[in-house]
């Protein structure tokens, strides 16, 4: 069986964060998830992290998904692999993928391929190797004849292995009962006095094991960040990446101008996303849609030919040919039917607005079910919140709800039924039925005139 362990317990000291390094985000995915991904599409389902800095943030973002385990101190890469040696003893029948949580980029195919070459060349381990034009800050590969001899840090290089261009990616495939043989051998003599994974190679072909490098020809795949900079030119490669990607697969931009697109998001051919667009999360865009400009989307399904022009919407859902905005927002669990119309200045919450209804201007709806065909006047409210609860609005099919209108909930409307401009509506109002909540209009004929007159009256009094 093949398994994984994702080493996650650094703390990332030039990241100055409160947050463990692999919690960074590249496109607003923390750069342990990528990981987790890939060893997931590679089919490698059980994984085991290892935390240390930060370990119960590690835990309240795992939530209990995978196993981890508590590297207690921080003593390198070997001592962190030791840590997960339970694990891997009950798993020591096959291979095991160390990865770094701090290398977002390494992919399936590089994962599966490597595991192929490791099987076939029956090596102890397989480190899987790229050729950078800068190396600077990588293990070197020490190749041999048979393969490959060890890896040197680069604080421990000489000045001729500093040349050496191909660097470990700190991933790997190992046979799992020779790297526990090899772990309990590791040395911490070296400039930084750490027990490094590394050395296990030099141990294990000391014992006459083989010993591959795997060279992966896409350079990106074994980038690391080790400081803000570093995320940021992660997060710039990831982005044009993915915009290709998508690109290629028919979607139109314009302009890449501030378009951030997360690695999981969807986008059907056809689609159209504007400047100033971030799709996030687990995003899904219908055919035709266009999204933006200037719109945030954090877990949001959009069916086809809907348009979202300014728009900030989060888990939350909008049928086909439904237009939202501009300057709208969608709160969680907003679902809105095809054909509606949202916006401008519309606020909507926890709510279902349904087929065809219109909720065109200044308005907020929240805890509401609105059936179709509706039409909110400008300036409705739903008064929801009462300082302790929260309830619900009914509003049924073809209701006309007059501008204005306060619904205090736990409120409903008829079909069809009529709320009256500037009503405040408390009780319930029958299907067909209208609702007039408001003093009675008084006509005083002439006021200005007689106003004048008073105001003239008084003046001559006074002279
Ligand atoms: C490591 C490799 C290096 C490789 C590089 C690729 C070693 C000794 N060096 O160097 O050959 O080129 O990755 O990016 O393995 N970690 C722990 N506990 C520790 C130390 C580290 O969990 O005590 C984790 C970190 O969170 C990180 C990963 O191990 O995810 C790698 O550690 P890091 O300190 O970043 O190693 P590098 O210096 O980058
Ligand atoms: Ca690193």
């Amino acid at each position: 069986m093949n398994n994984a362990v994702i080493l996650a317990g650094g703390m990332g000291k030039r990241m100055k964060s409160d947050k463990p390094k692999v919690l960074l985000e590249v496109l607003g995915k923390p750069m342990l998830q990528w990981v987790i991904d890939a060893c997931n599409d590679a089919g490698i389902s059980n994984i085991c992290v290892v935390k240390g800095y930060g370990a119960d943030m590690l835990d309240e973002y795992l939530l209990g998904s995978l196993r981890t385990v508590l590297q207690p101190e921080r003593l390198g890469t070997g001592h962190a692999v030791s840590c997960a040696s339970c694990f891997l003893e009950e798993f020591s029948d096959g291979n095991t993928l160390i990865a770094c949580g701090d290398s977002p980029f390494i992919d399936p195919e590089t994962i599966k391929s490597s595991l192929e070459l490791h099987i076939a060349s029956k090596s102890a381990v397989t480190v899987i190797t790229a050729c950078l034009d800068n190396p600077r800050g990588y293990g070197r590969i020490i190749r041999s004849e048979d393969g490959i001899e060890g890896i040197v840090e680069e604080k421990d290089c000489s000045d001729s292995q500093r040349k050496i261009n191909e660097i470990s990616s700190g991933c790997y495939w190992f046979n799992t009962k020779k790297l526990l043989e090899a772990l309990p051998r590791l040395q911490r003599n070296n400039s930084q006095g750490e027990y490094y994974l590394t050395d296990t190679i030099s141990i294990l072909k000391s014992d006459g094991c083989v010993a591959q490098a795997y060279l992966s020809d896409n350079q990106d795949s074994v980038l690391g960040a080790n400081d803000r900079a570093g995320l940021l030119r992660l997060n710039d490669i990831a982005r044009m990446k993915v915009i290709f990607k998508h690109l290629e697969a028919g979607v139109e931009l314009i302009s890449t101008d501030a378009v951030t697109i997360s690695p999981d998001v969807k986008i059907a051919p056809g689609a159209k996303i504007l400047p100033g667009s971030m799709l996030m999360g687990k995003t899904i865009i219908g055919r035709d849609s266009v999204i933006g400009p200037n719109t945030r989307l954090l877990n949001v399904t959009v069916g086809e030919r809907s348009t979202l022009d300014n728009v900030v919407a989060t888990d939350s859902r909008v049928g086909s040919d439904a237009k939202i905005g501009p300057f709208v927002q969608l709160r969680p669990g907003s679902v809105i039917a095809d054909k509606a119309h949202i916006g401008n200045f519309v606020e909507i919450k926890n709510s279902a607005i349904g087929k065809g209804s219109s909720v065109s201007h200044l308005t907020y709806i929240g805890d509401s079910d609105v059936g179709k065909n509706v039409n909110f006047g400008c300036g409705t409210v739903t008064v929801n919140y009462d300082g302790s609860v929260k309830s619900r609005c009914e509003i049924g099919d073809n209701a006309f709800i007059g501008c204005n209108t306060n619904l205090v909930a736990p409120v409903k409307i008829g079909e069809a039924a009529y709320t009256a401009a500037g009503s405040t509506i408390t009780k319930d109002v029958p299907d067909g039925a209208l609702a007039i909540e408001r003093g009675t209009q008084v006509i005083k004929e002439d006021y200005a005139k007689q106003k004048l007159k008073r105001h003239l009256e008084k003046g001559k009094a006074l002279d």
